[in-house]
């Protein structure tokens, strides 16, 4: 087989093209750095337009008291304390800013009755701050993103995977990978690369992520040497739908809560009274989804193993208004109507808190020239991630990683790329097709699926997180064996093997920093070890590579300086 690659030539190269890789693309063209962004799917076919009810930044227009210190302190108790203060410091100063920028590239918002840009209640936010466009807000983000990120001349490449990473010493000197369609060879040459890959959702069963979420950008970082962050830190988005079961996990968004819309368990009780009576509903989404599974294990939940989630109480017109894709959604592929009655929902995997660590200012990660952002990177949210928070992390350090790349790209030289390193990546794509009567790809990945599921969901404990990572060292074993037929041409199969190679590294981060971390802290919830420890409270865990061994200690939560430490503490 042909092992011949075509060559492209960058400043800065962008791997992933949702929210965050186009915001940075963004940042590095206003420095004038010449810029691909490269993307395994679409242009815009991202995550990002999962965040639908929209981008929290405290620009008090609805709620005149909000602030950037609150919004400051609601992410750091949401994350609880486990967050790169810094990071969330910076968030919330900037976001406002990020958002009004993103208006005047032509994003349309909902509007108050005097013009500005109207923002909603979401769980853990004390006042209203999402900016939103009815419920789809992150679609009309990445619209905007894009349609700029065209017209300013971003050079795209589409259905184009990554699959390593290559270096010169200690430095990223560019990136390999595959023409999706055809199955030809291309290699990406930059002085600095960000990974805007977005999260890991793919390894679980039920997910609000589609096929793209595999974990590629963190495992093509840890394979270059950097550490990867926090990653037992998981989201399961309380709301997703739970029947007919061919739409199981997509999401229902909080934005729901947000318009007044409440939960019931199947004898009628507002379950949320138990678990949060103060937020209720808009509780943190760690706190709902673990009321909704209690729900269902104990024996109250729906016919299809779920909650209610009713908004039939509010107008129908004013339904329509704020949640027309929810109720598109519901008619379409449930055939209910929201307006007229519940909807059955449960929680789903749905985003990734730990990741690539980086530096607060300049989203730079430990290997020289490689950088992160968006969900792709950890800090920003610690233990738990506030809804809407994510679109503002992706304006906030996707620019900022942009603006970094772009200083980093004007300070080095083009470096060599090593071709050793090219034919071993190559030779590694595809060694599926020299193996015969190998295990199938989906095989394998149906049973990781199942495996952190039901070992490393919602509710963790050390028998079950054990048992994981038995499993997974298993799966890595048929991984190596797994075996593809047919030609390079547009060939799913194939397209698999390579993406498994990812989900089991970051997989593998997932279960042994979970079983690591004897505690419970916003989404990592252990039976074992039901309640907050404080030691644990001080550490984040890191895993690194060592050979070809994952390793992993703790490294000390940056500390807060005194007048934050008073903000975070003080009640409001
Ligand atoms: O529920 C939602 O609209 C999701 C928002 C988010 O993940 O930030």
């Amino acid at each position: 087989m042909t092992t011949e690659y075509e060559i492209h030539d960058h400043d800065v190269l962008i791997i992933g093209a949702g929210g965050a890789g186009l915001r940075a693309a963004l940042g590095a063209l206003s420095q004038g750095a010449k810029v691909g962004v490269v993307c395994k799917s679409l242009l815009g076919k991202a995550h990002t337009v999962m965040a639908e009810g929209g981008i929290a930044a405290a620009m008090a227009n609805v709620d005149p008291a909000d602030d950037w210190r609150t919004h400051f302190r609601d992410t750091m108790r949401g994350g609880k304390l486990l967050n790169n203060w810094r990071m969330a410091q910076i968030h919330a100063h900037e976001a406002p800013d990020r958002v009004r920028e993103l208006e005047q590239w032509g994003a349309l918002f909902d509007r108050t009755p005097d013009g500005q840009i109207l923002q909603r209640a979401f769980g853990g936010h004390t006042f209203r701050r999402l900016c939103h466009v009815g419920d789809r807000t992150g679609l009309e983000m990445i619209r905007t993103l894009q349609d700029r990120g065209v017209q300013l001349g971003i050079d795209v490449y589409m259905e184009c995977t990554i699959t390593r990473l290559l270096k010169d010493g200690d430095r990223v000197a560019g990136a390999f990978g595959y023409w999706r369609e055809q199955g030809r060879f291309a290699l990406f040459r930059a002085k600095s690369i960000v990974i805007a890959t977005g999260g890991i959702g793919k390894a679980w069963k039920i997910t609000s992520n589609s096929w793209e979420y595999t974990g590629d950008g963190m495992a093509l970082a840890y394979d270059a040497g950097a550490e990867l962050m926090d990653m037992e830190f998981v989201q399961f988005h309380p709301t997703g739908m739970v029947w007919p079961p061919g739409v199981q996990g997509i999401l229902v968004t909080e934005a729901v809560r947000g318009e007044g819309g409440v939960l019931r368990n199947k004898l009628g009780k507002r379950f949320m009274e138990q678990y949060d009576p103060k937020k209720m509903e808009l509780s943190t989404r760690d706190v709902v989804a673990r009321a909704i599974y209690t729900e269902v294990r104990e024996g109250r939940g729906t016919e299809h193993a779920g909650a209610y989630l009713d908004i039939s109480q509010k107008p129908a017109d004013y339904v329509k208004k704020k949640l027309p894709s929810m109720y598109h959604q519901f008619k379409e592929l449930a055939d209910v109507d929201i307006t007229k009655g519940p909807m059955e929902v449960g929680p789903t995997c749905h985003y990734m808190m730990g990741g690539i660590r980086v530096d607060a200012e300049t989203a730079k990660s430990s290997v020289r020239g490689l950088f992160a952002a968006g969900e792709a990177a950890a800090g920003l949210h610690g233990a738990n991630r506030l809804g809407g928070n994510s679109l503002s992390d992706l304006l906030v350090f996707g620019h900022r990683a942009g603006l970094a790349a772009a200083e980093h790209a004007k300070a080095v030289r083009a470096t060599p790329i090593d071709s050793a390193q090219v034919a071993e990546a190559a030779r590694e794509i595809l060694a599926p097709f020299e193996r015969k009567a190998g295990e199938s790809p989906y095989t394998i990945h149906r049973d990781l699926q199942e495996t952190m599921q039901s070992l490393v969901g919602i509710f963790r404990d050390q028998a079950d997180l054990i048992r994981a990572l038995e499993d997974l060292e298993k799966l890595k074993d048929r991984a190596e064996h797994v075996s593809v037929e047919g030609s390079r041409l547009f060939n799913p199969a194939w397209h698999l093997t390579q993406d498994l190679r990812s989900m089991l590294t970051v997989s593998e981060a997932v279960t042994r920093s979970a079983l690591a971390r004897q505690e419970s802290r916003g989404a990592h919830s252990r039976i074992d070890y039901p309640g907050l420890d404080a030691v644990w409270g001080t550490k984040n865990s890191v895993v690194v590579r060592k050979g070809d061994t994952m390793t992993l200690h703790q490294s000390p939560v940056p500390e807060m300086p005194s007048d934050l430490r008073q903000l975070v503490a003080e009640e409001k």
